[in-house]
């Protein structure tokens, strides 16, 4: 069993470290375009078996796709951050440029695997992969949903001076602090809703927490976060490789559910050998069900910018 992660930048590289700690593919290959970064990066990794106890083996690259070829499943990180003055036309054409040419080569190799694609805008970017490859809808997979619906049980862990592994909490929607929808009322503590324990305002400054969670560890460190991005990634490839049928929000092409077509945007999905499986049914309010099309009209403005620009 291969794995590629693409971009051994600080979400790409978390990424496969978490994987090969797992133990849960003979072969990581982590792919760069920078010379010589990944295969650092992973020589480092690969110092840390002696230690950690893996048997794993981890392969940086420099953009060399054939030594991803025969891969199960790829994760792509590759892309750049929006830096002062870019617009956000320019981010999604630069992004989207490289995430295009990236899923393109990996499918010259690997015509069977599963994409998972973390880049931003990511439900932008995860629609992009899906429509310029042409492939099952199944076999493209937006990580966002999952790292906010972490933040959200450590917000919601962190009030209830609770564990995190007893909390079941979701967010929705598309992965943006203005975009994504925590569902509070949903949210359980050992199978108690957690609005048991919690007053509307407790409840409205978690959900807001966890909806600029991404935006408050930007501007802690100068840059996006990459610990938990790293572990959902590697969380959600696990469930593929041992086929788990672990739930996870993810970006995923609806085609009538929750009301949306054409889009990709975060909903509870089965995650398991095939990819995503199925979408697991949620009973929103009124409120939350505006919420989420609020959320789809975003995502869908920001599919657009690659319509405008002839990228599908
Ligand atoms: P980074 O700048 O540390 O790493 C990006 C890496 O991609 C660099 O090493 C760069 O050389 C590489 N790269 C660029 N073009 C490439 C190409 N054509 N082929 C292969 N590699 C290429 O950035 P970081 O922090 O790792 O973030 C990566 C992306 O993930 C960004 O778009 C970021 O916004 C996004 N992100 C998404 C999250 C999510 O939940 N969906 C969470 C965190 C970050
Ligand atoms: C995050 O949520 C920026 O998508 C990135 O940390």
């Amino acid at each position: 069993m291969k794995i590629t992660v693409i971009g051994a930048g600080a979400v790409g590289a978390t990424t496969a470290d978490n994987l090969v700690r797992r133990n849960i593919a003979e072969e990581i290959i982590l792919l760069d375009i920078k010379e010589g970064v990944a295969e650092g990066k992973a020589q480092d990794m690969m110092q840390t078996a002696a230690l950690l106890g893996f048997d794993s083996k981890v392969k940086g690259v420099t953009n060399d796709y054939l030594q991803t070829a025969g891969s199960a499943v790829a994760v792509i990180t590759s892309g750049i951050p929006r830096k002062p003055g870019m617009t956000r036309e320019e981010l999604i054409g630069t992004n989207a440029g490289i995430v295009k040419t990236v899923v393109q080569n990996l499918l010259e190799y690997s015509p069977d695997i599963i994409i998972l694609v973390v880049s931003n805008p990511m439900d932008t970017m995860t629609y992009l992969a899906l429509k310029s490859s042409g492939i099952a809808k199944n076999r493209i997979i937006g990580m966002g949903g999952a790292l906010d619906s972490a933040r959200f049980k450590f917000q919601l862990a962190s009030q209830l001076n609770a564990s995190a592994n007893d909390l079941n909490a979701i967010v929705v929607g598309g992965h943006g602090d203005t975009t994504m929808i925590p569902l509070i009322k949903h949210a359980t503590w050992n199978s108690i809703p957690v609005t048991h324990f919690l007053s509307e305002e407790e409840q409205e400054a978690i959900v807001h927490k966890t909806m600029v969670g991404g935006a408050t560890l930007t501007a802690l460190i100068g840059t996006s976060a990459w610990y938990a991005p790293g572990a959902a990634a590697a969380a959600m490839v696990e469930s593929i490789v041992r086929n788990q049928n672990r739930v996870f929000t993810a970006s995923v092409y609806l085609e009538g559910e929750f009301d949306q077509e054409d889009i990709n945007i975060g909903v509870p999905v089965v995650i398991n050998r095939h990819g995503w499986d199925r979408i697991v049914p949620l009973e929103l309010s009124e409120r939350e069900k505006q919420a989420f099309a609020k959320s789809a009209d975003a995502v869908r403005n920001m599919n657009q910018v690659l319509r405008d620009n002839n990228i599908i």
